[in-house]
């Protein structure tokens, strides 16, 4: 009999994913959320929601009351080890037996920031005794849709420090049938998985194919790093996560993020999505 595998951050990119793969294979899923408002999607899959933010240990333990396998993510900010550490400590008093955690690319090497954030996670969960995966995605595809796609919209233009180096983006909705593999199927316990897209692209390779994919021109302007970091700052985002930013950006420029990998082919027996056909399936989300 399937048990029910608990996903937190049901609704973010990568956790929506996976809450409607799993769904759809009819395994049981609980969702755990921070508000009412955003449990529809979720009832409407026969999804059970239950609400808990993650700063909150008992809502945590509630949450995971009979659950063996645990799908997390966790937001990309300093508060990362402790929101953490309150599922691994919640994890570990119930009886949890597989931990999947939504980590970056190259988090083994703690070369920055967010990826010595991740790290810091993963050894606690190393240290935890309990079985763990952890998928080690590149940056996503949907960012462009998260980010890009209003001035895509607007005036054909987006605006980003990435330089023109080839970047192997990744689409979440990969990521998610990883995910669903690890969860469902024996042989990942205590691994780490490098995801990436099928092939690396430049943002002016991204700009062409959202042109001839769309119909009608799109420019990438490659901004310089202060201006970038003007504009972030001025959008509210907190300085220290600018910072985080703005050292993965340089990391791309400098060409670090165009390794390309075959796990999610190997893992999922699908090809990873490419660039061309991820815009295709997000075509409107550019149209204005
Ligand atoms: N974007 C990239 O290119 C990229 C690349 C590699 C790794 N990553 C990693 O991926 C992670 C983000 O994944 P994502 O993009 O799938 O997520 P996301 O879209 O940013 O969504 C975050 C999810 O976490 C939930 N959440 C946040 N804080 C919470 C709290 N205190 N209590 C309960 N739930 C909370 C959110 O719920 P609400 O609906 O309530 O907000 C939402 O479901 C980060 O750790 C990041 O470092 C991202």
């Amino acid at each position: 009999m399937n048990t029910t595998t608990l996903v937190i951050g049901a609704t973010g990119n990568v956790g929506k994913e996976l809450v409607k793969i799993l769904a759809n294979h009819g395994h049981p899923v609980r969702a755990t959320v921070r508000s009412t408002t955003r449990t529809d999607e979720l009832k409407s899959m026969a999804v059970e929601t239950v609400v808990a933010d993650i700063g909150d240990p008992s809502a945590l333990k509630a949450a995971m009351n009979g659950i063996e396998k645990i799908f997390f993510v966790t937001p990309a900010a300093p508060q990362m080890m402790e929101l953490s550490s309150n599922i691994i400590q919640a994890a570990k008093d119930t009886g949890v037996k597989h931990l999947v955690k939504l980590s970056g690319a190259d988090a083994d090497l703690e070369a920055v920031t967010l990826t010595k954030w991740h790290r810091a996670v993963e050894k606690e969960i190393e240290r935890s005794g309990i079985a763990y995966t952890f998928l080690r995605p590149n940056s996503f595809m949907q960012n462009i849709v998260n980010f890009n796609s209003q001035t895509i919209k607007d005036h054909g233009t987006f605006y980003a420090p990435m330089g023109d180096q080839g970047i192997a983006l990744v689409d979440a909705r990969d990521i998610a049938k990883v995910a669903f593999h690890a969860l469902t199927t024996v042989g990942h316990e205590n691994k780490a998985y490098y995801l990436s897209g099928p092939s690396a692209i430049s943002y002016s390779e991204i700009a062409d194919i959202l042109s001839s994919v769309i119909g009608k021109p799109v420019k990438y302007v490659d901004v310089p790093d202060d201006m970038a970091r003007q504009a972030m700052l001025d959008a509210g985002t907190p300085g220290v996560i600018v910072d985080a930013i703005m050292e993965l950006n340089h990391l791309n420029k400098l060409g670090k993020a165009a390794s390309v990998s075959r796990t999610v082919e190997e893992i999922t027996g699908q090809k990873a999505t490419s660039f061309e056909r991820f815009v295709r399936d997000y075509k409107s989300a550019f149209i204005g």
